[in-house]
């Protein structure tokens, strides 16, 4: 992805040295340009050094090039102004076009994303808010300033979010819309059952493939829901999630979310059985019971399947250890689902954990595609791919 990353004057311009590294990271070619109030907070050459290509700040510069602004915006697949200051907006806003930055901007027919910092009072004005919605209104991505300290030590909202934040909203931005209007359900990670205050029942899922479906969905265009797991990742850019513990509450958050959804992946890994009893103080070494008696969770997709409506598409997951396509079988028939999308554990660098998986898509009509190993973002936009191809009646 080729990037047009714009830097004003702010305090938070030091982060956008770490999102430029955050972009190349995903694989972007990032070009920077800086107004000159921004080289007052951080130098031009850390931006250079760090791009491999001079920054571009002088509109009037006699370097020979023909309008190098419109040649950079005419380059980029995405720009980016992070910070975008009070001034920049405005500027943005009513067409002052009399810096680099802004004239690369008005020539991109590219996404364009702004992220606004600025302090409290500044960014509380009317007329920031009043500029914002003009640049809405062209149809730009604004990212909200989060609320915290900001450089004054006032509190409150202004802060330019984190360098992630800003790389998925650019990555929303440059993905095409294929599940606009959906409303999406995705459950993640795993469950857990407690046996006592201190110890419990789960498994090994960190939640990175279901995530990764619903940071893809939002990128998409759905309005996605994630049910998730107790797990240590951040919510995926413009996704709702809802945090549960146990499979009794997956099912709850998941059911009453699923009501009205176009489409549901059940990629959480949801413990089977919980103890049948959870004790309310730690169970001392001496009188452990020898045996734990547990009781059946319920299946959540199961139950989805049984109440399902024909227009919803339902997505289950199957972990398998062996007889796997056989197994994934029984689990699509049995459970009413349309697709059902396996991981063995036996393959190298598939399941639980790591950031690639190996899966095969089966689905209701006798399909079955097998997906070569990649990252789970990249198994994520795969598995879209398949849903979307399977909605429109043309699976292979
Ligand atoms: O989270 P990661 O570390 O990235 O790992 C990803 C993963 C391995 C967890 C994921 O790719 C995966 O395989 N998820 C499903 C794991 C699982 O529980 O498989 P299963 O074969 O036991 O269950 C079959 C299906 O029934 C699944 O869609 C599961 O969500 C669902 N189920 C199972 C039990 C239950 N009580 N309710 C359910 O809805």
């Amino acid at each position: 992805m080729k990037t047009v990353l714009g830097v004003t004057g702010g305090v938070a311009a030091y982060k956008a040295v770490y999102l430029l590294r955050r972009l190349q990271d995903n694989g972007a070619d990032v070009r920077v340009v800086m107004t000159e109030s921004a080289k007052k907070f951080v130098g031009e050459l850390t931006f250079s050094a760090l791009s491999g290509h001079a920054v571009f700040s002088e509109l009037w510069a006699a370097n020979g090039e023909r309008s190098a602004h419109v040649q950079l915006a005419n380059w980029a697949d995405a720009v980016v102004v992070a910070p975008c200051s009070a001034n920049t907006l405005a500027k943005l806003a009513t067409g002052l076009c009399d810096n680099a930055l802004v004239a690369t901007v008005f020539s991109a027919h590219c996404p364009v994303v702004l992220a606004p910092a600025m302090d409290l009072e500044m960014y509380r004005h009317p007329s920031t808010h009043r500029n914002m919605e003009i640049l809405r209104g062209y149809g730009y991505t604004l990212v909200e300033p989060e609320t915290g300290y900001l450089a004054s030590g006032l509190l409150g909202q202004g802060r330019m979010p984190e360098p992630e934040t800003l790389l998925e909203a650019v990555f929303a931005a440059v993905t095409p819309k294929s599940l606009a209007g959906l409303r999406v359900v995705v459950t993640a990670g795993p469950t857990v059952e407690a046996l006592d205050p201190v110890r419990f029942l789960s498994n090994h899922s960190t939640g990175k493939m279901g995530y990764a479906l619903a940071a893809e969905a939002a990128r998409r265009g759905a309005r996605t829901t994630l049910v998730s797991g107790p797990v240590q990742l951040p919510a995926p850019y413009g996704v709702e999630r809802l945090c549960v513990t146990t499979a009794r509450q997956m099912f709850d958050a998941t059911t009453k979310a699923s009501v009205d959804a176009d489409v549901v992946v059940k990629c959480a890994a949801v413990a089977d059985f919980r103890p049948a009893n959870v004790r309310t103080t730690k169970i001392k070494k001496n009188d452990a019971p020898p045996v734990i008696e547990l009781v059946p969770n319920p299946d959540i997709l199961l139950e989805l399947g049984k109440n399902k409506k024909t227009s919803t598409t339902l997505v289950g997951f199957a972990l398998e250890t062996d007889d796997e396509i056989t197994r994934a079988l029984s689990k699509l028939r049995q459970k009413n689902a349309d697709l059902v999308v396996l991981n063995s554990l036996r393959d190298e660098g598939a399941g639980f954990g790591g950031d690639s998986n190996v899966v095969t898509i089966l689905d209701k009509h006798g399909g079955q595609k097998r997906l070569a190993k990649a990252s789970k973002s990249e198994i994520a936009k795969q598995i879209w791919n398949h849903i979307i191809e399977y909605r429109k009646g043309t699976w292979a």
